[in-house]
């Protein structure tokens, strides 16, 4: 079966979303099969979003994926990396009926991440879930 990482960002653990994030998921049959809180280094920050490196919004997005605690989730099932990207929505959620269309403020403070493509996932399922933790 195919898995996803999907991260519930610290502003959407901060206004009390996280139950209402992983509903969406759930109801669209993406089963979880790995789930913790945690509070990203800024080691750990910088690897997840590597490839942006050196943009205007790279500190900006380190320093708000750091801010507080997050929630990582290991999602699976059929197509799950493309399925959770849809329920999650375009960067800037401008798509109304996706996580972040309907609740997201900005295009910095967008609630959710989730993994861009299989190569994607499976590194960053590997950095937050190592050998034996899934
Ligand atoms: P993510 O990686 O978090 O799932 O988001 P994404 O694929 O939709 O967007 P990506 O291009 O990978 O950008 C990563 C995160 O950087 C922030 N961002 N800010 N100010 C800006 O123009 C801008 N662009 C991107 C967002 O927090 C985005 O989720
Ligand atoms: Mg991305």
């Amino acid at each position: 079966m195919e898995q996803t990482l999907v991260l519930i960002k610290p502003d959407a653990v901060e206004r009390g979303l996280v139950g209402k994030i992983i509903t969406r998921f759930e109801e669209k049959n993406l089963q979880i099969q790995a789930i913790k809180m945690l509070h990203l280094t800024r080691e750990m920050a910088e690897k997840l979003y590597e490839e942006h490196r050196g943009k205007t919004f790279y500190a900006q997005l380190i320093s708000y994926i750091t801010l507080g605690p997050l929630i990582a989730l290991i999602l699976a099932g059929p197509q799950a990396v493309n399925r959770a990207r849809l329920l999650i929505g375009d960067t800037a959620g401008t798509t109304p009926g996706t996580i972040r269309g309907d609740w997201a403020g900005s295009i910095t403070y967008n609630l959710v991440h989730g993994s861009d493509s299989l190569r994607s996932a499976t590194r960053e399922i590997k950095l937050f879930f190592p050998k034996g933790d899934s």
